[in-house]
């Protein structure tokens, strides 16, 4: 019922940030922008649209042309546990091979971990500190 597409139009975008924005920035003040770094135009993103609202998005890009990462996932929050989460990812994933990755790596937050590692990625080791409050770890799962 739900699948991964690629955003395209203007509207869509708007959308996709918006939700970027309300998960992952707006619970912890951050300012409108801060959803949005450099690297967008060189990076490949999906969402899943469903009645034309945005339920679901992330980014993936290569970081070495062997290495992609993942990075703004997010899901509305009434459609958490759902299944939209491993939907986009290996939506993404799936895209990564195709482009000649044999790693993706990603840094995720404290409560994602167990997201990832039902997806199939495992720790590496603990990185950084977001907002001086949310622990990220760096994990990485093999796709060739
Ligand atoms: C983390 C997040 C992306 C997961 O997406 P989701 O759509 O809720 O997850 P799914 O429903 O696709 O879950 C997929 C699997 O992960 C498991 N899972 C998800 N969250 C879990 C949790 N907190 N603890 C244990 N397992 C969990 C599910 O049980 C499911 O397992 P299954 O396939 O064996 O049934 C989503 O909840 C979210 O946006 N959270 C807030 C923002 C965030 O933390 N983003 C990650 C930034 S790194």
């Amino acid at each position: 019922m739900y699948q991964a597409s690629i955003p395209i139009t203007s509207e869509d975008f708007k959308a996709y940030y918006q939700l970027r924005f309300d998960v992952l920035r707006k619970p912890w003040n951050q300012p409108l922008g801060s959803e949005i770094d450099k690297d967008e135009d060189i990076s490949h993103h999906a969402f899943i649209k469903y009645n034309d609202e945005v339920l679901a998005v992330c980014r993936m890009q290569l970081n070495t042309p062997e290495i992609a990462q993942l990075r703004y996932m997010a899901v509305s929050p009434s459609m958490q546990g759902k299944g939209l989460g491993k939907i986009i990812i290996q939506f993404l994933e799936e895209k990564s091979k195709e482009m000649g990755a044999e790693k993706v790596i990603l840094h995720a937050r404290e409560n994602a971990v167990p997201f990832y590692q039902s997806c199939g990625y495992s720790i590496v080791e603990k990185s950084y500190l977001l907002f001086d409050e949310i622990q990220h770890y760096l994990m990485e799962k093999h796709v060739k």
